[in-house]
């Protein structure tokens, strides 16, 4: 896999399958900052759903200064688990992605604070339907563009993933389609603008109230 740097100072990749990088060039990690952990807001204890893994930034900067958090992370590709391995990352996240970067490995890994991140392996189509409802106070979903899966951006996989979420939960993206966060309304969200970040659009937070 190509590593691509951003303007931030982080890696990203670019994924020969979508033929597209995994974040936006102004910033790979500043997109996993701010476009999901700070819009939506971490807490102790949260159970979070990290739909679309990836290089695992936006779990891991889920897990800056905080305890007990219990995250699922859906990934299809081993590939990527890997490049984690060996990845440079900026200072910032240096040590708190060290505890992470094996996760290719055990699949199941914590840090000194207690924050737990499980990976679940193959298609998040799929898999979703394994984890329980009414549990997770946050989601990251951060599949590629809508250009490339349409599929993982429909109403019945929104539909899912507002059930497996508790009252007062929250979910981050980073789309704005208007046909997007119809979908997400559809599955019975309410859709708020998110951060603008790198770009002139907002993303997009789904609150299930
Ligand atoms: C835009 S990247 C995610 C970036 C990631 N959140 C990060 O911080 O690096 C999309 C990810 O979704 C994964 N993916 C694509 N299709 C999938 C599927 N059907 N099930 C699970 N993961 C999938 C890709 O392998 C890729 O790692």
């Amino acid at each position: 896999m190509k590593l691509v740097k951003t303007l931030d100072g982080s890696y990203t990749v670019y994924s020969e399958f979508a033929k597209e990088n995994y974040h936006s060039v102004s910033g790979a990690l500043d997109e996993a900052f701010q476009k999901h952990v700070n819009a939506v807001g971490v807490e102790d204890g949260f159970c979070i759903l990290d739909f679309c893994f990836g290089l695992g930034y936006n779990s891991i900067a889920s897990t800056m200064g905080n305890h007990n958090l219990e995250i699922i992370g859906l990934e299809s590709d081993l590939e990527v688990l890997q490049v984690m391995q060996t990845l440079p990352v900026p200072e910032v996240i240096n040590s708190e992605y060290s505890f992470f970067r094996k996760i290719a490995e055990r699949l199941k890994i914590s840090d000194e604070n207690n924050n737990t991140i499980k990976l679940i392996i193959g298609d998040a189509l799929q898999n979703i339907d394994d984890l329980p409802e009414d549990y997770f106070h946050r989601v990251f979903f951060d599949p590629f563009s809508p250009q490339k899966q349409p599929q993982m951006w429909s109403a019945e996989i929104f539909q899912k993933v507002y059930d497996k979420m508790r009252r007062g939960g929250k979910l981050s993206t980073y789309s704005c389609a208007k046909w997007i966060r119809q979908n997400m309304k559809i599955a019975g969200f309410t859709v708020l603008n998110g951060p603008v970040v790198g770009r002139k659009s907002p993303a997009t937070i789904g609150l299930k109230p």
